[in-house]
């Protein structure tokens, strides 16, 4: 009897009694000698260890040591030893890669190179998100960038394309098999109806969705996770449906799949999002983990928060809402009570001051030391409302109340700004830590409100905007 079936590199895999929690890197580099897939931080960090996985969605690139291999039911995985062809014709990104000098000492370069793959594979041209999740410390960026771009027009090799074809996303194996049930210790629910029931019987489960938190504990601290309950499988968790005033997104909705639903309308919010990570770890993380997580440093709420969302919480058959911030109660504190979980997150789409600030040590896949979130409405020149919200102030997500306080009904002016900025200083206390000392984020997040001001009258603020 089956309980994980998957294709790994055009071969079908049927497993039966693995681990809930053993990653997919373990598992390729253990039991089928697959090497070619690296471990360098095992924990999301470098890419080294990518491979290429195809579901109905599309093909997409992700870390496999923090990937759990009932996370690969019904998928196609690659790889970098499954990207040649049968007669050993290297695919075209690695022969690029070769032509233009893309590799030194060689560690890193499976990784990029499957990323690369599935970029080309989606028909992507933006290399440098792409390859923002992947770490090489010798052969520099530019080789590889070259190497991306001239593979692009290059056709996908027809070896590849069984991974996408409708007929591979057979009913066999998304069902397992004949006969196909759970892996041991752990749930893979269909329906949230079904999962709703399941986890209100089961409250002590861990939920896992896209595992950029989880995977972490099992790979960093050697946690065991008891039962857990898998939600990637849920199509009615993933659905982002408009509402009459912005959108309504379901919790197991990934970050990348979020950036590009706000992009039209937020697209602050996008770009912020854009640098949330990589493009490896915004392809499993979702939205739901990002809120159920309470991570003060999480980059989703404080965005949410400005925007003035609502959470959806679900119990059984019971619902509740609440404004985002209400559910953050201390430090790694939610008020979610046990076996009720999260839904969907409402928030509405018409914010044209919405500015989304994230500031952390390096630009692309760094964690925030302070993310700053504004959304302030200007009638005749005066403050008619306003939403300020910070991520790594707090020990929480936490609205800046006393400086909203002082901009309402205030003049636009810079002498407001200012006056509202003496007002934050007291709404926080932060901490210092590895990322930022507490001096160091008060007056970064003040210089936010200035940059806010600025932003809004038209003055370029971002770094990356500015030309000579
Ligand atoms: C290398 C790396 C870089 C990162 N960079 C960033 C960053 O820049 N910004 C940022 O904000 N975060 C970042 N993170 C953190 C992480 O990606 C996010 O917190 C992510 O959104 C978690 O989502 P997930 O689906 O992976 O959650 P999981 O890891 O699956 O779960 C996280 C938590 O939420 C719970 N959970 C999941 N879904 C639900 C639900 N529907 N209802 C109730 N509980 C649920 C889980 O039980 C767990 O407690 C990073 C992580 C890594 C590894
Ligand atoms: S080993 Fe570094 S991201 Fe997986
Ligand atoms: S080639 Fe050596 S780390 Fe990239």
């Amino acid at each position: 009897m089956t309980d994980i079936a998957f294709h790994l590199n055009g071969t079908p895999v049927c497993l039966s009694d693995v681990p809930a929690t053993q990653t997919l890197l373990d598992w390729l580099r253990d039991t089928r000698a697959l090497t070619g897939t690296k471990e360098g931080c095992n924990e999301g960090d470098c890419g080294a260890c990518t491979v290429m996985v195809t579901d109905a969605d599309g093909p997409k690139a992700l870390n496999a040591c923090i990937l759990f291999m009932p996370q690969l039911h019904g998928k196609s995985v690659r790889t970098v030893e499954g990207l040649i062809a049968p007669d050993g014709t290297p695919h075209p990104v690695q022969t690029a890669m070769v032509t233009h000098h893309g590799s030194q000492c060689g560690f890193c370069t499976p990784g990029f190179v499957v990323s690369m793959v599935a970029a080309h594979t989606a028909g992507r041209t933006d290399h440098d998100t792409v390859l923002a999740g992947n770490l090489c410390r010798c052969t520099g960026y530019a080789p590889i960038i070259r190497a991306a771009k001239a593979a692009e027009s290059a056709p996908i090799p027809d070896w590849l394309a069984q991974d996408a074809a409708p007929a591979f996303f057979s009913a066999q194996i998304s069902s397992g098999g004949p006969g196909g049930r759970q892996p041991p210790g752990a749930y893979r629910p269909t329906t949230t109806d079904e999962f709703a029931n399941w986890y209100a019987a089961n409250p002590d489960a861990t939920l896992i969705a896209g595992a950029t938190d989880v995977g972490l504990w099992v790979t960093k601290q050697l946690r065991d996770l008891g039962q857990v309950a898998f939600l990637g499988g849920i199509p009615d968790l993933k659905t982002i449906d408009k509402t009459e005033t912005g959108l309504k997104v379901g919790a197991g909705v990934t970050i990348n799949a979020l950036m590009a639903a706000v992009a039209p309308t937020l697209p602050s919010f996008a770009e912020m999002l854009r640098r949330y990570a990589s493009d490896q770890i915004r392809n499993a993380a979702t939205i739901g983990g990002n809120i159920a997580n309470g991570s003060p440093i999480g980059d989703g709420p404080p965005a949410l928060i400005a925007l003035g969302a609502t959470l959806h919480l679900r119990h059984g058959d019971t619902r509740r809402d609440m404004a985002l911030e209400d559910f953050f109660l201390e430090y790694r504190k939610q008020d979610r009570h046990p076996g009720e979980f999260v839904e969907a997150v409402t928030f509405p789409t018409n914010a044209p001051n919405l500015r989304c600030y994230k500031l952390s040590k390096r630009f692309d896949q760094d964690i925030s030391a302070v993310c700053g979130c504004f959304n302030i409405t200007l009638e005749n020149g005066k403050v008619t409302a306003a939403r300020i919200a910070f991520g790594g102030m707090a020990g929480t997500p936490k609205r800046s109340a006393g400086a909203e306080a002082a901009l309402i009904g205030k003049d636009w002016t810079i002498d407001t700004i200012h006056k509202a900025r003496a007002a934050m200083a007291r709404d926080f206390t932060p901490l210092s830590d590895m990322r930022a000392s507490a001096q160091y984020r008060s007056t970064t997040a003040g210089n936010m409100l200035i940059r806010y001001f600025h932003d809004l009258n038209g003055t370029p603020v971002d770094l990356m905007e500015v030309t000579a």
